[in-house]
């Protein structure tokens, strides 16, 4: 156990970009045509919808105007109330949301419905029409009608995205202090309440390019308060991601209540005892750096009503030192002594009960179908020494510790497999062990390019978040005075975020379905307060949903800057710090 902090990851994170070599569809059913269209004349609407067709006039949104939702779809009822939550923020005055028989709106009011939905639109797309007496959002599914409401809001001024997150009971129109901006210094939003939204007469048709759009927080490294998720998960809602990864686990911390495993969780006197662990708080410190139960709930509820699926990952065999510190006899045996360190010992039937125990307390708190493991990283330095780890390999034939390590993630994958869940994993997975099914998260750029080719032979499926685009921990520009810390000396523009191919042609070509999506990861090492987690996402978040949602015909960064220039005033209405583009970020 106390040898557990020498074990800190040696990371890969450590590669500078440079060296590492960067990556190289679904075919939307749409017409391209309308997506190079986008001009002078287009709305700067981010992502970039599949096709926008301008009409005349306006129509003007009111605190009067109300939010109608066809009667009995409880999701519709989720995607209409957030959508007049919002226009209550703008005007700091309530607008209603109410359920309604009609197909049609009445005159004044926004609709939205599934009945007359194109089913090809699928599962998120949707068709916004805004005439000059009304709007009305037909989608075949809740989701899809929920991205029509963000849609709308963009049409409307910046001013449709003011105020902060809506946490609940935080509602209220007062002026919302925004996070401080680059990192230290106060900010206030500028956005007032406004009397009415003039929306222009349009039709905007539109569906993802990929199902998987999704961001990484990093509470063990650095605990956010579940405020502070929540906002994050609304904020990751106006740009249409729908995957928030949190890392609950890691070597530093385990902040997951487990109520079998009390141990796990770092209480009072661990604190006191060891005070290093409180060393990075510089921005707040919790007196409790873990979430209960009830508070997760509340964390998937409120994603769930911005059509935000929470992912936990709880890291196993490796990074597994907060895990050791409070379940040792889940450690390797070395020379008769039950070790900790900083992987769990896969030899022994022990690990496998308490690891599961665990699961299912946590696949009663979490519905996600995907259940992240990590499995990356896992040095295996006891293993080759270890007695239990050496009757396992042998009475299962495994030939080495990377072997082992595949058994390892073959039981989890199956366990999981058996409970109606997916197992997600790094790309780590896909070496050994991971069943069909199963999803691995490509991060080694350069490094598990043959992995990513074998996945769809092994009835495997993939999400692209390579080191080279997509590490938003890594700074942003190269200019040292200016720019907050980040990971490691390596530099991720918004540019190099938008670079990101998440179908390279040796992947689009075999099997473009392998491939669910995009996802950015921001790990909390060396993050110091929370607006210094919304500069490091923003704008690279809004770079990164573009990649996921948009087709990449006609994809130009160029328009994709201008298009931003009018967004970036959202986020200041909606008081989500981001860092400015500067030269750096000009197009070469
Ligand atoms: C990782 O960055 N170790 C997935
Ligand atoms: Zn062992």
């Amino acid at each position: 156990m106390a040898n557990t902090e020498k074990v800190m990851t040696t990371s890969l994170r450590h590669m500078s970009v440079e060296m590492i070599v960067g990556l190289a569809m679904v075919a939307l059913a749409l017409t391209s045509t309308a997506v190079r269209a986008f001009g002078a004349d287009q709305p700067a609407l981010l992502p970039r919808p599949a096709k926008v067709a301008m009409g005349t006039g306006q129509f003007t949104i009111t605190p009067a105007t109300k939010v109608l939702y066809a009667k009995g779809d409880a999701r519709l009822a989720d995607a209409a109330t957030y959508l007049a939550g919002r226009l209550s923020q703008a005007f700091d005055k309530k607008v209603v949301a109410e359920a309604t028989g009609a197909a049609e709106p009445p005159a004044g009011g926004i609709l939205m419905t599934t009945a007359g939905a194109d089913a090809a639109l699928g599962d998120e797309g949707y068709c916004l029409t805004v005439t000059d007496t009304g709007v009305v959002i037909r989608a075949p599914k809740a989701a899809g009608a929920f991205y029509g409401g963000i849609t709308l809001l963009q049409l409307a001024p910046a001013e449709a995205f003011r105020g902060l997150a809506m946490v609940e009971g935080k509602l209220g129109g007062k002026p919302t202090k925004s996070p401080p901006r680059p990192c230290d210094e106060p900010n206030i939003s500028p956005a007032k309440p406004v009397d009415s939204l003039a929306v222009p007469c349009a039709t905007v048709t539109d569906k993802p390019r990929f199902a998987w759009r999704g961001l990484l927080i990093d509470p063990a490294r650095h605990f956010w308060t579940i405020d502070e998720l929540k906002q994050y998960a609304d904020y990751m809602a106006l740009h249409k991601l729908n995957s928030l990864q949190i890392h609950f686990t890691d070597h530093q911390n385990w902040c997951v209540e487990v109520m079998k495993y009390p141990n796990l969780t770092p209480d009072k006197a661990r604190v006191a005892a060891q005070p290093e662990l409180l060393a990075n708080q510089t921005y707040h410190k919790p007196a409790r750096r873990y979430y209960t139960r009830e508070q997760l709930k509340s964390l998937v509820a409120y994603a769930a009503k911005r059509f935000v699926n929470i992912v936990p990952e709880f890291e196993m065999p490796g990074h597994s030192g907060a895990f050791l510190r409070g379940c040792p006899e889940c450690g390797c045996t070395v020379n008769g002594k039950q070790v900790g360190g900083g992987e769990v010992c896969p030899g022994n039937e022990k690990t496998y009960q308490v690891l599961q125990a665990m699961l299912d307390e946590m696949l009663e708190v979490f519905p996600s179908q995907y259940i992240h493991i990590g499995a990356d990283e896992c040095g295996k330095r006891n293993w080759g020494k270890c007695s239990e780890c050496q009757k396992r390999m042998k009475a299962e034939a495994l030939k080495s510790v990377t072997e082992l390590h595949g058994y390892f993630v073959g039981r989890m994958s199956e366990y999981l497999q058996k409970k109606g869940r997916t197992l997600v994993g790094w790309d780590e997975i896909l070496e050994s062990g991971a069943k069909k099914g199963a999803i691995g998260m490509y991060w080694r750029s350069g490094r598990a390019d043959k992995l990513i080719k074998n996945a769809s032979t092994n009835g495997q499926y993939l999400v692209m978040t390579p080191t080279a685009h997509c590490y938003f921990d890594y700074v942003q520009s190269p200019e040292k005075k200016s720019e907050p810390q980040g990971f490691g000396g390596s530099v991720i523009t918004l540019k190099r975020t938008y670079e990101l191919d998440p179908l390279p042609d040796y992947i689009e070509q075999a099997n473009p379905k392998v491939v669910l999506g995009a996802q950015a990861n921001l790990w909390g090492e060396r993050m110091k307060s929370f607006p210094h987690v919304l500069y490091m996402t923003y704008p690279r978040a809004c770079a990164l949903c573009e990649i996921a949602w948009s087709t990449d015909e006609g994809r130009d960064y160029a328009e994709f800057l201008k298009r931003l220039r009018s967004h970036l005033k959202r986020l200041d209405a909606a008081g989500i710090n981001y860092r400015e583009p500067t030269d750096i970020d000009k197009p070469k």
